[in-house]
């Protein structure tokens, strides 16, 4: 998806000019000993002091800048600001999700099971999936995959989602997409029964999530992900101007609902909106998913805000021996220096999502086995 067409071209270019500064603070901020950690940001700032100074002649200064609930620290006369360390999240949950799978067994003799249908031979695609199956079995879910050639058929899927539904031992089914183009992605997303719609992709769902005083019976992975960080670091929602950047199906336009639900105030941008940075620059939460690697400057971002940057763009680099890396939609290094807490680009939003897949997955266990339930849909 391209977004915001005209100003592209002017800022698609690398951000980065990697100071050291800023990296040694990422290393130190992502060995968080919990979260909230405001307490831990002080014992943080000792080592960071004590590391930042051996590489400078002149005299580090640090000092703590509080917002409501998140602390920036500030270097000299700097800001940076506190990095929301998603992978460390996300094993914490995945222990979270392992322990009650090993109950339930224990308990009821059932385990968890999540199917996957992927199409064609797509590579990213193919990573993704390994990667959830690689999940599945860290915390003892187990996992059924079929992997269909780039010419199936849509009946052939259709057929397959058909035994996935009938089967009791499969508690999740998931789609990967996209799809080959032959097919109708909507007609193969309507055919997932909601009770087993672990992506939360059934217009039924997204129609519950978008409605007052209905309740989906499954929230798309990404987006819960998102909501889950700001939650587990005590960030909060309700009242804040919040804006989600990008109105796909499957994370912008879910993460706009979910935001509202939570009771801030949403805006959504997207490829036609007019001066995005005037809109941006009034936001508490920023949530992007767009795709368009550092796209969001610092010039975008209001002093202090959270942001969330859910973009995972490669872009080229002649230094790594991948020879690029990713970035996210975010430019960090700019928007580190503005905002009071940020997610990095890799380690941030990407593991909370197959994190959240799981949650989903023992979830419907949960519910297909009418097991007590969390009050909220949120893991
Ligand atoms: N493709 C990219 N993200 C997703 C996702 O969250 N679920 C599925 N099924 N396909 C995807």
């Amino acid at each position: 998806m391209v977004l915001i067409d005209t100003a592209a071209s002017m800022i698609f270019a690398d951000c980065s000019s990697s100071s050291s500064t800023a990296r040694l603070l990422l290393f130190n901020t992502t060995k968080l000993q919990k979260y909230p950690d405001n307490i831990s940001l002080f014992r943080r700032s000792n080592s960071l002091q004590f590391g930042i100074s051996s590489r400078s002649s002149s005299r580090t200064i640090i000092t703590h800048c509080s917002s409501p609930s998140t602390s920036a620290i500030q270097i000299n006369n700097e800001t940076f600001a506190k990095v929301i360390d998603g992978k460390r999240v996300a094993k914490d949950i995945r222990e979270e999700i392992a322990v009650e799978i090993s109950r339930m067994q224990e308990e009821i003799g059932i385990v968890p099971g999540l199917a996957v249908i992927l199409v064609g031979d797509r590579k990213d695609s193919a990573t993704y999936v390994r990667n959830k199956k690689k999940a599945c079995d860290t915390v003892g879910i187990n996992s059924y995959e079929v992997h269909l050639a780039e010419d199936s058929t849509e009946e052939e899927v259709l057929n397959h989602i058909s035994k996935f539904n009938d089967d009791p031992s499969v508690h999740g089914i998931l789609v990967q997409l996209p799809l080959p183009s032959h097919m109708n992605e909507q007609n193969i997303l309507n055919a997932v029964c909601i009770e087993k719609d672990v992506d939360g992709f059934h217009p039924l769902n997204i129609g519950r999530l978008a409605m007052r005083g209905r309740e989906p019976l499954f929230v798309p992975c990404t987006p819960k992900g998102c909501i889950e960080l700001l939650h587990r670091y005590d960030i909060p929602i309700k009242g804040k101007r919040a804006v989600v950047i990008g109105r796909s199906n499957i994370v912008g336009m879910p993460a706009a609902l979910l935001l509202q639900r939570e009771d801030a105030t949403v805006s959504i941008v997207h490829s036609r909106t007019k001066n995005p940075e005037e809109i941006t620059s009034q936001a508490d939460i920023i949530i992007s998913a767009v795709g368009q690697p550092n796209m969001v400057r610092g010039s975008w971002v209001k002093p202090g805000a959270v942001l969330i940057d859910v973009g995972i763009n490669p872009v080229e680099d002649p230094e790594s021996p991948r020879g690029y890396r990713l970035v996210g939609d975010i430019c960090y290094e700019e928007a580190s220096k503005v905002a009071s807490a940020i997610t990095p680009v890799p380690g941030g939003v990407g593991p909370m999502t197959i994190a959240m897949l799981l949650s989903n997955t023992l979830l419907s266990a949960k519910r297909i086995n009418n097991l007590r339930m969390p009050a909220e849909n949120i893991v």
